[in-house]
């Protein structure tokens, strides 16, 4: 097999319960109603950590001993907020608060891929998951009805590219250290 077709397309992600995964789409469908929109299945439904991209066995190995070294607490994450993004349309659910452990966990993925040769996004961490594409104009920003995710582990996810749309395949996963603390207590400002 040649190194090219050895490679795979990567990401760190946080994937919520099927109930929440479930929970959100439906929301989203109300939100967006009878407007144009391409709408990500529930069972996609994630945040990105850290995107890998094309990755040959070697980098791949060097990213899960690094996943591995972190030691990061468990904690709720309240999504409490639905958003749109107008330049691409991206009609998106996260926290109005990024919890500590969140940030940390971003910030310690994104130092040591950075040493295993991964380039890093400079954009700042905007943890989010995308509802939809392509959706027409939205409000920038929705306080909605907090659901209370709480967070336990971390995973590694392919991204395997077809006509139908991509197909994301849990690889492998980390738990997060401790047991989920209570509930900040909606998380909004
Ligand atoms: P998005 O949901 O904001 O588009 C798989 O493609 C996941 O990786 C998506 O959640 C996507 O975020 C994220 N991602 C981050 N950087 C990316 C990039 N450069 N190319 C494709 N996906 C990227």
């Amino acid at each position: 097999m040649s190194e090219e077709s050895e490679k795979e397309r990567l990401f760190f992600a946080l994937w919520p319960t099927p109930g929440i995964q479930e929970d959100l789409a439906s929301r989203a469908r109300e939100t967006l109603g009878e407007r144009r929109a391409r709408l990500v299945p529930a069972a996609n439904l994630h945040i990105t950590l850290a995107f890998l991209g094309w990755t040959g066995p070697e980098a791949r190995a060097c990213a899960e001993r690094a996943a591995g070294g972190l030691d990061v607490k468990a904690f709720t994450l309240v999504l409490d907020r639905f958003g749109y993004w107008s330049r691409r349309g991206i009609f998106w659910a996260g926290p109005a608060m990024t919890p500590a452990p969140l940030e940390a966990l971003a910030e310690g993925l994104g130092k040591a891929l950075e040493d295993c040769g991964f380039e890093r996004d400079q954009r700042p961490f905007k943890p989010h998951l995308t509802l939809a594409r392509k959706a027409s104009k939205l409000p920038p920003r929705m306080v909605v009805d907090p659901i209370e995710w709480p967070v336990e582990r971390f995973v590694l996810v392919a991204s395997r590219l077809s006509p139908a749309g991509p197909k994301y395949i849990i690889q492998q996963e980390w738990p997060l250290g401790g047991t989920v603390p209570d509930s900040p207590g909606g998380g909004s400002p």
